[in-house]
């Protein structure tokens, strides 16, 4: 008798659950689960042209990536406990107080992309917050073998500047870095996991007398999301013996790289050395889906930094998927060997990659 009871009432739920949710109409015939989220098609369609160049992975689409880490790293509990303002986290204030916060010394050339980005935001008109977490994440979901990131809607649009010195700089030591990532809440793998960025990164500041872009510390073709700059195989390249500055010297933030024409930062050579981070470096040689995988999670980490994610919509479904892409096996670039790579991994051996074919490769300006 009971269980007749049980039974009804089971099916009577697996019934109503079977109802399809009603779904919000938005523009050219697309539908959300939440009204709220359609403004954010009107965004995509906005930005992927005119921002982002007919959906580029090009250097819009780098520069709104590294944004989205530089408004939302401004949060420090550990400043919130010595009774100071610890920053907001992803909450805009990047682009609301661009005039303080582009001039703090880590944020150099993030003045460009916030000045590009705002008239997107207040033509549209959404928070500055919610702003910068969607284009980076359609931004990177332009670059083939990319992620497709969580999107969150709703930030308040009301921010203060964030303090100086929380995001971290090149030049900064390994114990730096992991304590000022540590205290907003990441541990030493995440670090690195948030790293894959750096795949489709380059640099102008840094050494600012290289008259062309060049693939930072890792890609000659920052267009697909590529897990060869933790392996400093075939054109980008961590592990590799450094040899040669790419500019004309050695500048503060900058190490030597192995290849003509790359770009390797400080930071980027400690921490694939580092005991603390290295074994997650070098794991991402070999796997390239737990690269985009695991930096999903940790974006989603970082895009709510400062906000209650509980109080947000979720409207990832906007985020285009990205290209899927069928890369190339690693290999060492022409001209190296084994010999030339410093694994720094105790538990697990460097993978026995083989060097590409041909005479020892350079990177291309970008
Ligand atoms: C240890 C932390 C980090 C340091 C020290 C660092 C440092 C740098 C530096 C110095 C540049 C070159 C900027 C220039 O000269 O134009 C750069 C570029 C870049 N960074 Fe990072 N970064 C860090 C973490 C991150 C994170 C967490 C992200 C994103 C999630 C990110 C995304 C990028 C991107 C996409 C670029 C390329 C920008 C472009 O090509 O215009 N970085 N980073
Ligand atoms: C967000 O704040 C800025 C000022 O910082 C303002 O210009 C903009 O209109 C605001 N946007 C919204 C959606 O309230
Ligand atoms: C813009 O957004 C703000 C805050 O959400 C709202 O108060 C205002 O009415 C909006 N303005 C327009 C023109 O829709
Ligand atoms: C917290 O702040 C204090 C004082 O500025 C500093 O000495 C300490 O290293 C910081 N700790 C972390 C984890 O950032
Ligand atoms: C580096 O390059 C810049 C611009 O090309 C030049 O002005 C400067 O003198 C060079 N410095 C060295 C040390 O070669």
């Amino acid at each position: 008798m009971f269980s007749k009871i049980i039974v009804a009432f089971t099916s009577l739920a697996v019934v109503v659950s079977a109802v399809p949710m009603r779904r919000a109409t938005c523009s050219n015939g697309r539908t959300a689960t939440d009204a709220a989220c359609c403004v954010w098609f009107d965004v995509l369609d906005d930005i992927q042209q005119n921002l982002f160049d007919n959906s580029e992975c090009g250097e819009d689409a780098h520069e709104s990536l590294r944004l989205t880490f530089h408004d939302a790293i401004g949060f420090s509990p550990n400043l919130t406990a010595q009774g100071k303002f610890g920053g907001g986290g992803a909450d805009g204030s990047i682009m609301a107080f661009a005039q303080i916060e582009t001039n703090f010394h880590a944020n150099i050339g993030v003045d460009e992309i916030v000045e590009t980005q705002r008239p997107f935001a207040l033509k549209h008109n959404v928070s500055f917050g919610d702003f910068i977490q969607f284009a980076g994440a359609v931004g990177v979901s332009n670059c083939a073998g990319g992620p497709r990131l969580q999107f969150l809607a709703g930030r308040s649009n009301i921010s203060q500047p964030s303090p100086d010195l929380l995001v971290p700089e090149p030049s900064d030591l390994t114990d730096t870095i992991l304590a000022r990532m540590g205290d907003a809440g990441f541990s030493p793998n995440e670090i690195v996991d948030l790293l894959a960025s750096h795949t489709v990164a380059a640099q102008d500041k840094v050494d600012p007398t290289i008259p062309f872009r060049k693939g930072t510390p890792f890609d000659s073709t920052p267009s697909s999301f590529d897990s060869q700059f933790f392996i400093e195989a075939s054109d980008c390249r961590t592990l590799l013996q450094g040899t040669l500055f790419p500019g004309n010297g050695s500048n503060v933030g900058e190490v030597e790289s192995p290849l003509l024409g790359e770009f390797r930062l400080f930071s980027d050579n400690e921490l694939a050395r580092d005991p603390r981070t290295a074994c997650e470096w070098q794991s991402f040689i070999l796997d390239h889906d737990s690269m985009v995988s695991k930096f999903e999670a940790v974006m989603a980490k970082l895009a709510t930094l400062g906000q209650n994610p509980a109080e947000l919509t979720d409207c990832s479904e906007v985020i285009p998927v990205p290209a899927s892409v069928q890369l190339p096996a690693p290999t060492l670039p022409a001209g190296k060997s084994l010999a030339d790579v410093q694994a720094a991994c105790a538990a697990t051996p460097f993978p026995a990659l083989s060097a590409a074919p041909g005479p020892a490769t350079s990177v291309a300006p970008v």
